[in-house]
Order: C-alpha cells, then structure tokens, then sequence
C-alpha cells in the first residue's frame, strides 16, 4: 500500500511481499564484447580470479543441473575441481542420484553463482567420466578426513537413506580403524570424477535496472561463436 509520506513501510518478515520488496541494483559497471578474452576458459579464469579476489565463499561451487531419462530435474551444489579447455571436472559418488541422472541422460547444465560480484557464468553439455587416472591423481590431494567421507558414501551410498547420524559416525570410526596405520587410504569403487564439456557457456553481469549483459560462447565444430542473449 502507498504511504503519503513517500516511504515505503517495513513489510512483514517472512511474507511474499517481504520478498517481492528484495532488490538490488546492480552497479558494477559493463561488460561488453570487447572486454571478452578469445577463448570461454581464459575468460572463465579471470572470473573466477575476480571472484577469489572479491572473497567470494566457495567461488568453485557450481550448481549442477541433472534430468533423468524420463524428465525428472535436480540441481545441488558440487565442487569444480578442474578446469581447461575441454570442460568442467567435479568428483562425486557414481552410485548418488546425480550420478544415476547422468548415467541415463549424459547431459548437464553447471552455474557458478559469484553474486557479490553480480555475475554468473552457466554452462552446459555433455558429459562423461573422467580416466581413473585423472581420478586417482586427485583422489591423492584429498586430505585423508576427505578420502574417509568418500568412503563413508561408498559404505552407505550417497543419497541413500540413514537411520540416525550416530550410524554415519560408527561408519566413518570403523572405516577409521580399516585404514589406520596405512599412508594412502585406497580409491574407493564407485568413485570418481565427471567431465562437463560445454557446448555453451554463457557470461552474465548484472547491470542496472535489469538491463543485464549476457555474452555466451556457442561451439561449433571446433570454433566457437559468441553470441549476446537478451537480458
Ligand atoms: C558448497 C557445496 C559443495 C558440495 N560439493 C560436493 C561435491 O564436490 N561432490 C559431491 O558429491 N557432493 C557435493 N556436495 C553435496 C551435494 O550438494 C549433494 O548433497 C550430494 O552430492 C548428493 O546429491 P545427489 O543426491 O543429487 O546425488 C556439496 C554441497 C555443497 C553445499
């Protein structure tokens, strides 16, 4: 409702209208065609350099879209851990239900969402797991609480159900004692990384008033195209 004074009054805390309310202009400056590198990844790691430099909580989180065969959708957030010219790696349970979407429909969509910069960048293509190689290599990185919550997901598979957390921590103290006394906690099966290799990946800066820029890179063959998408 308008207020004759002119200023808005406080809407009620939790409500569609508080919502409604919520907005931020975006005022970073613009982006334009001639600020873009020649290639998406040389452009992806100077924003992802921005966004380190910005504090940006977990800037290699990405959320990552999914469908099975049959049109069932999910996203959740997973780590980017690799990055080059051909793709995005992240590593996960290949028995989780993620896993099982790109399984049957080898296709996904990838958002990292580096907001108090005002940007995003969205990705998306086809997938395919990554050599045990590749795997292994960065399996050995993993500090060792890491490596034993991969094993903890293998011992009760990712997503599936639990009783209580008390049957998690007697998992993870007898995986504890399993592999006390060895240097190198072992690969578990059923993990491993995937590769997203984009077909599109498309920059996003917000500007003021809504009136975004959105550059987007689209393959073709072995070129790739840049585009500008309405905002
Ligand atoms: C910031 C953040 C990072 C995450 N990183 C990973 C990851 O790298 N790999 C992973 O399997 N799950 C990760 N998770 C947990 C997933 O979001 C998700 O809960 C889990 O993988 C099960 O997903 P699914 O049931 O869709 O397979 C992360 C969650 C958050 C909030």
């Amino acid at each position: 409702m308008s207020d004759p004074t002119g200023e808005q009054s406080r809407p009620e805390r939790g409500t569609s209208e508080e919502l409604a309310r919520m907005r931020v202009d975006y005022d970073r400056g613009g982006f334009d065609e001639a600020d873009l590198a020649p290639t998406w990844w040389e452009q992806f790691d100077g924003w992802l350099h921005d966004a380190i430099d910005a504090d940006v909580t977990e800037p290699n989180a990405i959320v990552l879209g999914t469908a099975s065969r049959g049109g069932d959708v999910a996203t959740r957030n997973v780590l980017a851990k690799g990055v080059d010219s051909r793709g995005l790696v992240f590593y996960t349970n290949y028995a989780s239900d993620k896993s099982a979407h790109l399984l049957e429909n080898p296709r996904a969509s990838a958002t990292f969402s580096w907001l108090p910069v005002y940007r995003q960048v969205h990705l998306r293509g086809p997938v395919e797991q990554v050599d045990p190689e590749t795997t292994l290599a960065y399996w050995r990185q993993r500090p060792r609480g890491s490596q034993l919550g991969a094993w903890a997901s293998t011992e009760r598979p990712q997503s599936s159900l639990l009783s209580s957390r008390a049957e998690l921590s007697e998992v993870l103290a007898s995986l504890e004692q399993r592999f006390e006394g060895m240097d190198e906690v072992p690969l578990p099966p059923q993990w491993g990384g995937w590769l997203l290799r984009p077909e599109t990946v498309e920059f996003w800066q917000g500007q003021r008033s809504r009136v975004h820029d959105r550059l987007r890179f689209r393959s073709i063959g072995d070129a790739w195209v840049v585009e500008r998408l309405a905002p």
